[in-house]
Formats: structure tokens, sequence, C-alpha cells
């Protein structure tokens, strides 16, 4: 699982032991919470926070990519952040890498969409 050196941009989060059962944690990345979620072996991270009402992305339940917020099951994908429900409303997400047992994130330069309140 280990996808190389990372450079500068990336701060560690979290040790993969930090994921529970589902292969989801949630960590602090500045003043943004950042949902780490596994699909298929590899990890992804995004806002955890729903633009719609601020649901916990992390705790919702995936469809294949899709990642459907816990309180009104708008989908988002995690490879995207785009809701396919909603075109004007994305999450953001971050570039992965694990370095030994630690995930590191992007910490700028981060891929993806701004949120946007809705
Ligand atoms: S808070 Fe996420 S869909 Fe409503």
């Amino acid at each position: 699982m280990d996808e190389g050196q990372p450079d500068g941009r990336y701060i560690p989060v979290a040790r993969l032991t930090a994921l529970d059962a589902r292969g989801r944690a949630v960590v602090q990345v500045g003043d943004t919470r950042v949902a780490l979620v596994r699909v298929d072996g590899r990890l992804h991270a995004l806002a955890d926070t729903c633009p719609h009402r601020g649901g916990s992305l992390a705790e919702g339940d995936l469809d294949g990519h899709l990642l459907h917020c816990p309180l009104h099951a708008w989908p988002f994908d995690v490879r995207t952040g785009r809701c396919p429900w909603r075109p004007d409303a994305s999450v953001r997400i971050y570039e992965v890498r694990v370095r030994g047992d630690e995930i590191l994130v992007a910490a700028s330069d981060s891929v993806g969409f701004p949120e946007r309140p809705l």
C-alpha cells in the first residue's frame, strides 16, 4: 500500500490503525475536518462536512465510489468530490499517500473543488 516517498506538501494525519473496521477515520487538516475513506483497498480523503446541512460524510454509506451523506443521502464521489445529484455542490478532496503505517494528505494544493455553502 506504500505509494512512494511523499513530497513536502504532505503531512501525516493518522496511522493506518486509526481506521475503523470500515476503513474510515476523521482527521483535522488545518481548519477542516477530513474524512478518510477506504474503497477497494485505496484510501481517499475528502472534506467531511456535507455542504447541504453539515452531515459527517465519514459516517455515510458507500455505493461503489459514492459516499452517501448520513443525513439526507446526497452522494459524493470520493474520487472527485462531486455530487451527481447536485452539480453545484461538491466537497474538496485531498491527495493521499501512505508511508509505512502513516497516512499523509496534501496540506496544500488540494485537488477538487472548494466547499461552497448552498
Ligand atoms: S446534510 Fe448531507 S445531504 Fe443533507
